[in-house]
């Protein structure tokens, strides 16, 4: 499959093992939160490759060597509840980055999703964030807070995703042209939308894992 040039799929071999285990229905949930752990990292790594850095002497005990240090401040916006999973994995890369919530949840029978936390600051005080969320589905949660952060003001923002179905990667991309996205894996498609009141809550990514938050959270 050919996607825009901002979607980056993860070819990582122990993304892809570890992406085995998370999907499998036998895993628990600590298991299950390890895996979303250790997954956020290595998505965290690739996701981090082109960070702005300055330059800096430092001291070894034999000499003065030139490294550098990140010249940017980082936040990361987990969506709750699934997102904060991720949040570990990428602070044992960036202890320093800030986090800042956002919580939504779809409604079961449209599928849109439905603000109930932001307590985002005034003004932006972060230079590139960090969206984490574990599913991207309809894409409908994403843009939301990619919506909320831009009308914050932030100027550059990533989305860490660990699956996505082409349906949310096709409309994130299109209202968000400019956000990158990264990505563990695509999968085939979505449930079907509820055909009527009633019906068993529909758009999971198939064959996808369940639901992220149920299974991290152990709430199924
Ligand atoms: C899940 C997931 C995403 C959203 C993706 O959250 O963590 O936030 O669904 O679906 P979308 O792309 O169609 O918007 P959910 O609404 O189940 O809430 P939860 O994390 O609190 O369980
Ligand atoms: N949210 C989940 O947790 N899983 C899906 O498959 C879709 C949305």
């Amino acid at each position: 499959m050919v996607y825009p040039a901002n979607v980056h799929v993860s070819e990582h071999p122990l993304i892809r093992h570890k992406l085995s285990l998370l999907r499998n229905k036998d895993t628990e949930p600590k298991k299950f939160r390890e895996l979303v752990r250790e997954i956020a990292m290595l998505l965290g790594y690739e996701a981090t490759c082109d960070l702005a850095t300055m330059p800096i002497d430092v001291q070894t005990p034999l000499a003065t060597a030139h490294g550098c240090e990140l010249a940017e401040r980082i936040g990361l916006i987990p969506i709750l509840r699934a997102g904060l999973g991720m949040v570990e994995g990428i602070w044992e890369l960036m202890p320093g980055a800030e986090v800042w919530h956002i919580g939504l949840y779809r409604d079961h029978k449209t599928l849109q999703p439905v603000q109930y936390y932001n307590k985002l600051p005034v003004t932006p005080t972060v230079q590139v964030c960090l969206v984490l969320d574990p599913m991207l589905a309809t894409g409908g949660s994403a843009v939301a807070t990619i919506d909320i952060l831009k009308n914050w003001g932030a100027k550059r923002i990533k989305y860490l995703g660990i699956i996505a179905a082409p349906e949310g990667i096709q409309l994130l991309s299109s209202k968000h042209p400019d956000v990158d996205i990264y990505l563990g894996a695509v999968d085939d498609h979505l449930t079907p939308l509820p055909m009527k009141p009633g019906d068993p809550p529909q758009g999971y990514i198939v064959p996808g894992l369940g639901d992220a938050g149920d299974r991290q959270f152990g709430t199924a």
